[in-house]
């Protein structure tokens, strides 16, 4: 099922108004007031939407999230079946101290379309596009990835650059890439914006990878499909919890390795609104009388991927 093009507009202004409803707590050290005002926003906006929506990547689960938590349903029950995907403050960290990367992210596709999934950790590398599948693995070592991405790149072994999070569980990682004389580009957290950096040349990233959020690696995925860029993901399941979480949700090869269009099947829509800025995209501006915000969306169906300006006024 393709998704309607007037949707476009509708998931912007969505993530706009999450975006612009974190701003008054912007470096105020209170992550969760910050969460909770997208997110607030966010759910408001999404159930004036004509759609029958179904909360795939959320909050949360029911019994931890009151809102936006996974299997809520959104809209107003008129319109299209869709799964949706939310991150309403993608980096509660940047929103709180108020620096760069803090984004508002949606993603939806069409029913059963976006991998249901209990709210874990995952493995994930995304790469460009033009690169084989079978090139670029999560179990291949630094080393293999990055002379095969060279090789189907035709660029220099040593001129490539990777990206990942910085955190002392990708030490050895960090530490291969030193070794293999490979330019390193560490991020403190925004998992999301870090995994898209592989879309355009303009951001000098060959591959990102490492473990972080799995409902990220999957807002992430839908961006990347429509830019053609690479990107597999596995799932940690790593206590009986998870696993009876994951199993309830159909997943019983808890070790899997997914791959793009196991995670996004057919159309999809996204969207990320900056909020402070970041590498991928612009923060929120206030200018005398009004607002500018920036929108990267992407829809895969009808091959956009583009940043959007948004101007609103401010009400006297
Ligand atoms: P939040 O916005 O939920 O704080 O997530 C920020 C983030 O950096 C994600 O982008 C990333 O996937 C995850 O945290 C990494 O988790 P951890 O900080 O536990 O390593």
């Amino acid at each position: 099922m393709n998704i309607d093009k007037v949707f476009q507009d509708q998931l912007i202004k969505i993530t706009q108004e999450a975006a612009i409803s974190v701003y008054p707590h912007l470096g105020k050290n209170n992550k969760i007031i910050a969460d909770e005002a997208a997110t607030n926003s966010m759910r408001t906006n999404l159930n004036k939407m004509n759609i029958k929506g179904n909360i795939v990547i959320g909050e949360g689960e029911m019994d931890e999230a009151p809102m936006l938590y996974i299997g809520e349903k959104v809209g107003t029950n008129n319109g299209p079946e869709f799964d949706v995907a939310v991150d309403p403050l993608e980096g509660t960290n940047f929103a709180a101290k108020n620096l760069p990367g803090a984004i508002s992210v949606i993603a939806v596709s069409g029913k059963n379309n976006l991998i249901n999934a209990p709210e874990s950790y995952m493995e994930k590398i995304s790469y460009p596009s033009g690169i084989d599948q079978n090139a670029i693995d999560l179990d291949f070592s630094l080393k293999k990835n990055l002379s095969n991405l060279a090789d189907s790149k035709n660029k220099r072994f040593e001129s490539l650059r990777i990206c990942i999070l910085d955190r002392p569980r990708h030490k050895k990682i960090i530490d291969e890439a030193k070794s293999l004389n490979i330019d390193v580009k560490l991020i403190t957290d925004g998992d999301v914006s870090g995994a898209l950096l592989v879309t355009e040349e303009k951001h000098n990233i060959d591959l990102f990878l490492g473990t972080g959020g799995g409902p990220e690696g999957v807002l992430a995925a839908s961006a990347l499909d429509t830019y053609g860029c690479g990107f597999q993901g596995r799932f940690i399941f790593d206590t009986d919890e998870l696993k009876k979480r994951a199993n309830k949700m159909g997943i019983n090869n808890f070790d899997k390795k997914y791959k793009l269009n196991e995670i996004v099947k057919g159309d999809s829509l996204f969207c990320a609104t900056g909020i402070t800025k970041g590498d991928l995209i612009n923060g929120i501006e206030l200018r005398s009388n009004k607002i500018v915000v920036s929108t990267l969306i992407t829809h895969k169906s009808q091959n956009i991927k583009k940043i959007v300006i948004g101007e609103i006024d401010i009400k006297k």
